[in-house]
């Protein structure tokens, strides 16, 4: 049993059933326990990958997307570049170096909103000059170039099953030695009362009020201070089902199977962004639309010139993988936010 799995059979045991939301913090940022404490959660050798980790070409698109909806905002000198939950900073790494020649752009401050302090460490590796914030709520008072690559699924989210009546919340219990879902009635959620169109009786419908939260205080902040923003995940306009899910070592586990050792994540529910979002906002645009339109395939050509065997197979493969709708290309969308309509980054529309 895992020291997390202990801890939290006690306090259930003590204080009763815990919200889906309160399982999946303990389990991601439990400050001994939680997922992201571990040394190695990315890469071949760690649980998943993400897309700055399959290419620099990923970041480079979003360099340029960046770095171009700045200037059309006449290159603010006190823009920050804004990252939230940044891995090991590769992304933040990679925008650097593909817009060094953009005047001024690399001069600009960076800030990191990260909780884990592990990954804290590597990002300073990667990104000597970033500073770090606990939350997006201590940022500073000036125009953002914000970007979030799989930040938002992995705040928690509360699970809620359409009863005869209303609904019941999903929550965590014990059985023994070992945690299991359960429910209890809430009747009538107010904030789930559109949900009653589209869902019938057994359906699970996912909130996540930090991500609702978030959206609205960085939308408020583009809207008064200027800036721009792209939050790219996985999910869909409006999420239906369980989609929950733990992955250890590229595998597929029980949620509950093993607190703090697995990756939990839930699809984003990209229409509550929308309805938080304070400034004008994209079209949810599949990421390898988006990234066809910066033109990642040119880039894929040119640097596919310098490289032969293994290496350029690896490439063709990162580049599939990226954006082929079977792959990354579908699953993945990006939603981009601006001050003005002007300001959006470009591979978006409104
Ligand atoms: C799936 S990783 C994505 C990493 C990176 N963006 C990438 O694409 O490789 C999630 C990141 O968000 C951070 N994170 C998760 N929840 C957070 C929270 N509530 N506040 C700040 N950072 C958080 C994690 O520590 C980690 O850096």
């Amino acid at each position: 049993m895992t020291d997390l799995k202990s801890d939290l059979i006690s306090r259930i045991l003590a204080t009763g059933p815990i919200p889906v939301s309160e399982y999946m913090a303990e389990c991601l940022m439990h400050p001994k326990y939680g997922y992201y404490q571990h040394q190695q959660v990315f890469g071949g050798a760690g649980d998943f990958v993400t897309a700055p980790e399959i290419s620099q070409m990923f970041g480079e698109m979003i360099g340029l997307s960046l770095a171009q909806s700045w200037i059309n905002q006449g290159s603010p000198t006190d823009a920050i570049l804004l990252e939230l939950g940044p891995g090991r900073g590769t992304l933040m790494a990679d925008i650097l170096r593909a817009t060094k020649q953009v005047g001024g752009f690399d001069q600009l401050d960076v800030h990191f909103v990260e909780t884990s302090a592990n990954l804290r460490g590597q990002q300073k590796g990667a990104v000597p000059k970033a500073i770090h914030h606990d939350t997006v709520f201590n940022i500073p008072d000036r125009p953002i170039l914000l970007v979030a690559n799989e930040f938002f699924d992995a705040l928690p989210i509360r699970q809620f099953q359409r009863a005869e009546d209303g609904w019941s919340e999903i929550v965590v219990g014990v059985d023994g030695q070992s945690l299991r879902f359960g429910t209890v009635p809430q009747g009538a959620v107010a904030h789930l009362e559109h949900r009653m169109e589209d869902t019938s009786t057994g359906d699970i419908v996912e909130t996540c009020d930090p991500a609702r939260q978030i959206v609205d205080h960085l939308t408020t902040h583009i809207s008064t201070y200027g800036g721009c923003g792209l939050i790219i995940d996985y999910g869909d306009w409006r999420s239906l089902g369980d989609t929950m899910q733990a992955i250890t070592d590229h595998k597929s586990v029980h949620p509950l199977s093993s607190p703090g050792l697995s990756d939990l994540t839930a699809h984003v529910d990209f229409e509550s962004l929308f309805n938080a979002a304070r400034c004008t906002t994209s079209r949810i645009t599949p990421q390898g639309v988006f990234l066809e339109r910066l033109g990642i395939t040119t880039r894929a050509q040119a640097l596919a010139a310098g490289l032969s065997g293994q290496k350029l197979e690896n490439h063709i493969a990162a580049h599939r993988r990226l954006t082929h709708p079977d792959e990354m290309g579908t699953l993945f969308k990006v939603m981009g936010l601006a001050q003005t309509q002007a300001h959006l980054p470009p591979g978006l529309e409104v």
